[in-house]
């Protein structure tokens, strides 16, 4: 295997072969060398795994700890002034996703009867009327509009809010909230301050539900007296955060995604039946949350290398969604290939509980769209589309729509 040398500015994002490919040199480093040293912008060294055998075994290894730095809230070596991180960080109560065995598993445990794939499915009828009205309010504006704004955002937004029990109402509060943890370089301050807001926005929330409990998957979480309320604040935040802003992420980016491959869009219109595996494919196309952070607990063999423990550890799901050893054609969207196997959703023990639920929003969402809207375009040229290359989840910043009739 050849031998380069550490990246030495980090993680490369600039999307300089497109808006939905890798950058260029983590490609080229994934033919390279699929596991490689790399330097953080904070000057400490750690690792960047690209290929999909890598990254497929790395998530299965629970070595690889997920314990962070407050969790979602700092990604250390993207903030400036973040120092290194040497041995695992304090836990937020609750945020099982920054948590390893068993902390994780007794957390996780309590919610995956919500989430089952039978539950969804008795869901699924609900959540296409969500979207259905939600284009409903969309065909009665006048084109151009921003799609992120007036259906993206809102339709998985409402969807978390009715599961959860959250009034929509508040919703300002948690979207500009949540959207300032996804800034990358956000200042670790301002992060505290967003958490905060978010907090104790959650805490009377989950306060008033453990006194009168509703039907709502929070209301079930605060039934159980094993939850303390801090808990049940970390657990509402996350499922707050992760239920919204990934799927509407995949909404627009994918239908941006669809507008530029006009033919396959065209066939999707024809053949509503190829939604699903058209979901999955977009799923891997895009993989919105392009990277996901570890921590190697000990020294671990991965690839022919020794990640020593004590390492930050950078994972590209984007790159390993596009490896050729698994994918043929990696880099062309093609509704009809096999698509899953794909790591979108990850891997492992913290792989998306939601996972289910974002499918059916993915497909009530997309289904809707292009049956309703047959002459939906961009409405500025597809260069413009801001995309967020600045974001912890990638996605469009906007998607100026425009169409000229509607069903
Ligand atoms: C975990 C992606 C939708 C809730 C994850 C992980 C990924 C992911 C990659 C693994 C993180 C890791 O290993 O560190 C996505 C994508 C979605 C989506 C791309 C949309 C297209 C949702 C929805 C929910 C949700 C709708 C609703 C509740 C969660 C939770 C976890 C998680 C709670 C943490 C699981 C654990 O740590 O055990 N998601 N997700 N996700 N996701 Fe999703």
């Amino acid at each position: 295997m050849s031998q380069t040398a550490p990246i030495p500015h980090g993680l490369p994002m600039e999307r300089d072969a497109g808006p939905f490919d890798p950058p260029r040199q983590i490609t080229r480093l994934r033919e390279a060398r699929p596991v490689s040293p790399m330097v953080f912008p904070d000057g400490h060294e750690g690792w960047l795994v690209t290929g999909y055998d890598a990254v497929r075994q790395l998530m299965a290894d629970t070595r690889f700890s997920s314990r962070q730095d407050l969790g979602l809230l700092h990604v250390p070596f993207e903030v400036p002034g973040m120092s290194e991180i040497t041995e695992p960080s304090p836990q937020v109560p609750g945020l099982f996703i920054s948590m390893d065995p068993p902390d994780h598993t007794r957390l996780r445990r309590k919610l995956t009867g919500a989430f089952t794939v039978r539950r969804m499915k008795q869901l699924e009828e609900g959540i296409i009327g969500i979207a259905e009205r939600q284009l409903d309010e969309l065909a009665r504006l006048t084109p151009p509009v921003d799609l992120v704004k007036e259906f993206a955002l809102p339709v998985p937004s409402l969807v978390i809010c009715e599961l959860l029990g959250v009034p929509y109402a508040d919703r300002e509060n948690f979207q500009v909230n949540t959207a300032k943890f996804m800034v990358k370089d956000q200042p670790v301050d301002e992060k505290m301050a967003a958490y905060g807001a978010m907090t104790t926005y959650l805490a009377e929330l989950v306060t008033s539900k453990r006194a009168a409990p509703g039907e709502d998957i929070l209301s079930d979480l605060a039934r159980d007296e094993d939850l303390s309320i801090e808990e049940l604040i970390g657990m509402a935040f996350l499922l707050l955060l992760a239920g919204h802003e990934t799927t509407a992420n995949m909404l627009g980016l994918g239908t941006f995604a669809l507008l530029e491959h006009p033919e396959q869009l065209a066939e999707l219109r024809a053949n509503p039946e190829l939604l699903p595996g058209a979901v999955e494919e977009l799923m891997r196309y895009l993989s919105v949350v392009d990277v996901l952070y570890r921590y190697a607990a000990e020294d671990i063999e991965l690839g022919g290398e020794t990640i020593r423990e004590g390492s930050t550890v950078v994972v590209s799901m984007l790159a390993a969604n596009r490896d050729p050893r698994r994918f043929d054609n990696p880099d062309t969207l093609d509704i009809h290939r096999e698509a899953r196997g794909h790591l979108s959703f990850g891997h492992g023990i913290h792989q998306c509980l939601g996972q289910q639920l974002a499918r059916i929003e993915m497909r009530a969402g997309f289904d809707g769209l292009l049956r309703r809207f047959p002459t939906l375009k961009l409405a500025i040229p597809a260069d413009e589309v801001k995309l967020r290359t600045d974001m912890n989840i990638y996605g469009v910043h906007e998607l100026p729509v425009t169409w000229t009739e509607t069903a």
